[in-house]
Order: structure tokens, then sequence, then C-alpha cells
């Protein structure tokens, strides 16, 4: 049985308003933001001031571009707490992100902040179909990470009950799913995954597990993996989006009746999309660099925070709120192969299409001499006839498609290293 979409009257207003009344909301609240950045946050007066722009000078949603941009380096560069907006004594709550190179970025959130951020997790589950009767199995790491504590607060504030489960313990995750009768897990795509596997390895069939639907995210999945998740376990997959430094979980989120894009909650975050190169607005439905200014964010408001994630913003559907695409990838993710472009996500989508192959993948880049070279190691499915035909199948397909020469690596089920959160799914050689 899956879920049900949530009435018009179960949602909170502003979620169906006209486009005018969002708009005017967002510029009462941009003028809010940027005034409260600016008298508080010695980066953004310093930024502003150097750019010869004042909060006084946005007179309309479009002036927003007149404004400098931030970026993670800049948390960096501040290190610890150098851009919170309010005295020390308001935060309530601090996370962080490890960051494979450099310095943690660290956020800081007050009781507001973290109220705003239950209700937008809370409206998200509520999107995928959620409602105060189901049970939501966490399975998103709790510590720094946003993901965990995230959910956590969004599922109690539906009312729903919350297994604080985590990341890990794939074995116990089964059972407790299973004895407790999970309806809603929140976990990542890869993560998911292993946790297919296992059900399989205790000789459980998924299928009949008591989900009804999964809001998978923080990091890429393609739309073949959502197949892959449907039909093994019989659910519905649902995108979430978010990062630390906007807010984490839950700055847009799919709808149940049409899972086409995250919509961007936006009577809380302003969304842009800019040429990556030159920095430019693009229209809505041209496809660049995601750009995010917050309208309520006490503690750590950022202003036109470059995310790096590539994306289209595409009308609303299911709610007022713009969406966004999917995302297939960021801008440091690209790889540039023998002067290809392309995205770890564009091979998932193939990988997983091939028939005798599993999910779990990773791609290996070395450099032989001045040549490039792309190998991809993907298990063959516990129950698959993967051969050296099926190696032929893929490779060909990717030549096709994305007009790369491959090496495929079919190996033995659980030779790739499973991720208990976001995977790893690029070993680049040529950096080492
Ligand atoms: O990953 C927050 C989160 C937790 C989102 C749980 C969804 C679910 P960060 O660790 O700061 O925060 O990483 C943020 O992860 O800029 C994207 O590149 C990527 N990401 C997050 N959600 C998605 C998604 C959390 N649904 C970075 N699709 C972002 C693709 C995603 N990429």
């Amino acid at each position: 049985m899956r879920l049900k979409p949530p009435s018009r009257d179960e949602l909170d207003p502003i979620e169906v308003a006209s486009r005018d009344e969002i708009s005017a909301l967002q510029l009462d609240r941009l003028k809010w933001s940027l005034a409260h950045a600016y008298q508080n946050v010695p980066l953004f007066r310093e930024r502003f001031d150097a750019a010869g722009v004042h909060p006084d000078n946005l007179k309309s949603l479009d002036d927003l571009a007149k404004f400098p941009f931030c970026k993670k380096q800049d948390l960096r560069d501040n290190y610890p707490f150098g851009m919170f907006a309010v005295p020390k004594s308001n935060i309530v709550r601090l996370h962080a992100s490890s960051g494979t190179t450099g310095r943690a970025t660290v956020v800081g959130y007050t009781q507001g902040d973290i109220d705003n951020w239950s209700t937008l997790v809370a409206r998200s589950i509520r999107a995928s179909g959620g409602r105060k009767e189901h049970l939501v199995h966490v399975t998103y790491g709790y510590g720094l990470f946003t993901g965990g504590l995230g959910a956590h607060y969004g599922a109690e504030r539906l009312g729903c009950t919350v297994v604080p489960m985590s990341g890990g313990q794939t074995e116990r995750q089964v059972q407790i799913i299973n004895d407790f009768g999970a309806d809603i897990i929140m976990v990542t795509p890869s993560y998911m995954m292993a946790i297919a596997e296992e059900f399989e390895r205790q000789g459980l069939d998924p299928r009949k597990s008591p989900l009804k639907a999964g809001i998978f995210g923080a990091e890429p999945w393609s739309e073949a993996m959502r197949r892959e998740i449907e039909d093994r376990f019989d659910i519905d997959a649902l995108d979430i989006y978010g990062l630390s430094e906007v807010m984490g979980p839950g700055v847009a989120s799919e709808c149940i009746e049409t899972k086409d894009g995250p919509v961007i909650w936006e009577d809380h975050f302003y969304p842009e999309i800019i040429d990556p190169e030159t920095g430019e607005v693009l229209p809505d439905g041209e496809k660049g660099e995601l750009v995010f200014t917050t309208l309520t964010k006490e503690a750590f408001p950022v202003v036109r925070y470059r995310t790096g994630d590539l994306t289209r913003l595409m009308p609303g559907t299911a709610r007022s709120m713009r969406r966004m695409e999917k995302i297939t990838g960021r801008t440091d993710d690209m790889l540039i192969i023998r002067g290809v472009n392309l995205f770890p996500s564009q091979i998932e989508e193939l990988v997983v299409q091939t028939e005798g192959l599993s999910a779990h993948y990773v791609l290996e880049v070395h450099r032989e001499g001045v040549l490039d070279s792309l190998t991809i190691r993907v298990e063959h499915a516990l129950s698959g006839t993967a051969n050296a035909d099926t190696a032929g199948k893929l490779r060909d397909r990717i030549k096709g498609v994305l007009g790369v020469s491959s090496v495929i690596d079919i190996c033995e089920p659980g030779s790739v290293e499973r991720s208990l959160g976001k995977a790893k799914r690029v070993i680049d050689h040529r950096k080492t």
C-alpha cells in the first residue's frame, strides 16, 4: 500500500498561494535578511560596501542580482563562528561538515531557526505522503551532519513516531524496520541499496517490508536509481535536497503526487540560477549553478550563496512554488576525460539500466602518459548473470550516449566499498 498525497487543507496556505503573494512575501523577507546580514556579519558589510550596494537599494527581487556572492571558502576563512549574525548566547545548535579538503565549515542555529527548519522538514515529509500516524525510520547520520537531526526534528514536528537509527548496523536496520513497522525511511539512496542487499542476505523480500515511501537525498541519484529502489522495495522514492550552509535537509523536497523534482520552499529561500563562469543570472528553465539567499535565517544568513549544484528552475506543479530539476552533479564533481565532460550520475543511469549489474559502482580515473582512462568497477547483481557480453553492452552504451571510452570491470558482490551515508563514487588517481 502506498501513501496518499496530502489534501489541500492539510497544506500550509503559502504552499498554494498565488505567485504574487509568494513574491510579495519574498521581497519583504529579503529586505529584512539583507539588512540583518549587513548589520551583523562583517563579511557581508565589507562585500556590499566594496560592490557599492546597500540593502536599501533592493526595491525588487531582481535587484538581488546587484549583490555580491558568497561561497564555501568564505565559511572556511571565517572558521569557526565568524559569519554568525547573533551573539553566541543565542545559538542553540551547531552543525559542521568535515570537508575532504581544507577546514570544516561550521553553521549555527537560533531556536527560531530550529523551529523553521523543523517546520520545513515536516512539510517535506508531508509532501511525501507522511502523516502523524506514520513511523519514520531515520538512517541519515546523527551528529555534526545535518541529515539525522534535521530529519528527526521534522518528523517529530509532524507528529510522527521517530526511530533515531542513524547509519550503520545494517543487519539491525532490517530487523528494526520490520519489527517496528517503519512506514517511511529517510536515508541516502546509496545506503538504501546496501539495506536492500541485507534484506536479501537474510532471505527476506524487501517488497514485503512495511515500508511505503522513502525520502532520499544528500547525494546525487539518477532516475534509474529511483526506479531501481521503487521496484526493489515496492515504495515511492522521493527526493529531498538541502545543504548545511543554507539549513540542512528540507530546503526543497518532492511531492508524491508528481515526483517531478524537489519543490523549493520559496517562503524561506530565494533561488537563482547563474552561469557558473560569468556569474550572470539565467532565466528559469536554463541550466546553471544554484544560488540561495536565506529569507528568515537568524544565526546564519547567507546572501547569494553559490551551492556548486547544477540544475534548472521549473514552474510549480503540485505547489505554487518553483521546482528544481533533480540534481545531476556539482561543478566540482564534473570529470573531464579526454576532453569529454561527464558526471558520475550519467554513468549511474546507464549502469543501473544494465541487466545483471547491481547499483554498487565506483569510477576510477587514471592518467597513462598524457591520456586519461576511465574504469567502471561494478558488481554483478546477486541473482545476475553478468558476463563479458554485459561488459561489452555497457561499454558500448557509455560510448554511444556519453561519447567516452571506458573499461568495465565486473566484480564480485561485496567488493565495492559500501557507504553508510554519502557514497564516494569517484577515485581520481590523477589527483594523487
Ligand atoms: O547533505 C543535507 C541533507 C541531508 C540533504 C539529508 C538531504 C538529506 P551537506 O552535507 O552540507 O548537507 O551537503 C550538501 O549535498 O550541495 C548537494 O551537492 C548534495 N545534495 C544534497 N541533497 C541532494 C539531493 C546535506 N537530493 C550537498 N540530490 C549539496 C543531489 C544532493 N545532491
